[in-house]
């Protein structure tokens, strides 16, 4: 039985990454909706993709979540990553501490024996702030090191779900029901076509710098993430999916 449900695993892979036209799909068995250790599944699946393609001198960035924070807690030092440097994908988005980006990019870096190095931009914030902050030498320096970085790993969510989640303010929560927001990764929610209907503003990686030649890691899982999933992947801005057996069903279910 065991054999058998790893080659069902192998054939949900295969289809999806056809499906989403990626360059590869990782599916852990499960439904991280209804068990908490799919998603450590997901983690630790993450560290074992990152430590396969392990080079020196290499800069991550990483985003907030849940998923992410696995990810963190499944982190080991592997050779190849010690001088690596973690840094936080974008500015606040205002998640709770524990699951911001810098927190997660903190434990990462410690448990990797790498280094790290933090965005402090207040969230939310205001037009007038946002463009004196991007000019702080400080902030532009990690900034600059944040569009380079060689590889990005990232959280991907059901929109209403992180608008509800980061107490977004009314008029915006408005934007994101009327325009029928389906998925949100980066502060940028997306319509079922994938279209980009609202964008949080804050500083860090945009959604254009995905599109240079980097390795960018998507980790979603749990069937309720299936349709975010696919508005995420329709103009497809990631080259990997590490993902569940619950969501992979769910997005082939109608191929
Ligand atoms: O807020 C950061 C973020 O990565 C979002 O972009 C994403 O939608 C969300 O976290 C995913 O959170 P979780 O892994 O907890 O579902």
């Amino acid at each position: 039985p065991y054999m058998r449900e790893v080659s069902g695993v192998k054939v949900l892979e295969d289809r999806l990454r056809e499906k989403l036209k990626l360059e590869s799909v990782i599916v852990v068995p499960g439904d991280s909706d209804e068990s908490e250790w799919v998603k450590e599944e997901m983690g630790k699946a993450c560290v074992t993709y990152l430590q396969s393609i392990a080079g020196p001198g290499q800069t991550l960035a990483v985003t907030g979540g849940t998923t992410m924070a696995s990810v963190a807690s499944r982190m080991t030092p592997s050779a190849g990553m010690e001088d690596w440097l973690f840094v936080p994908a974008r500015g606040g988005l205002g998640e709770r501490v524990e699951h911001q980006a810098n927190t997660i990019c903190v434990e990462m870096a410690k448990k990797a024996m790498g280094n790290y190095r933090l965005l402090y931009v207040p969230d939310p914030i205001s037009e007038e702030s946002y463009q004196n902050i991007i000019e702080e030498p400080s902030v532009k320096d990690v900034l600059g090191i944040i569009r380079s970085s060689d590889i990005v790993i990232h959280g991907l969510g059901d929109a209403l779900t992180m608008a509800n989640r980061r107490k977004t303010p009314d008029d915006q929560l408005a934007v994101i029901k009327e325009r029928q927001a389906v998925g949100e990764a980066f502060g940028y929610y997306f319509s079922q076509s994938g279209e980009v209907v609202h964008k949080v503003r804050t500083v860090g990686l945009q959604l254009e710098d995905l599109e240079g030649d980097r390795e960018v890691i998507a980790v979603a899982g749990g069937s309720s993430k299936a349709d975010a999933i696919s508005s995420y992947f329709q103009p497809g801005k990631s080259s990997v999916l590490i993902t569940d057996e619950g969501a992979a069903k769910e997005l082939i279910r109608d191929t």
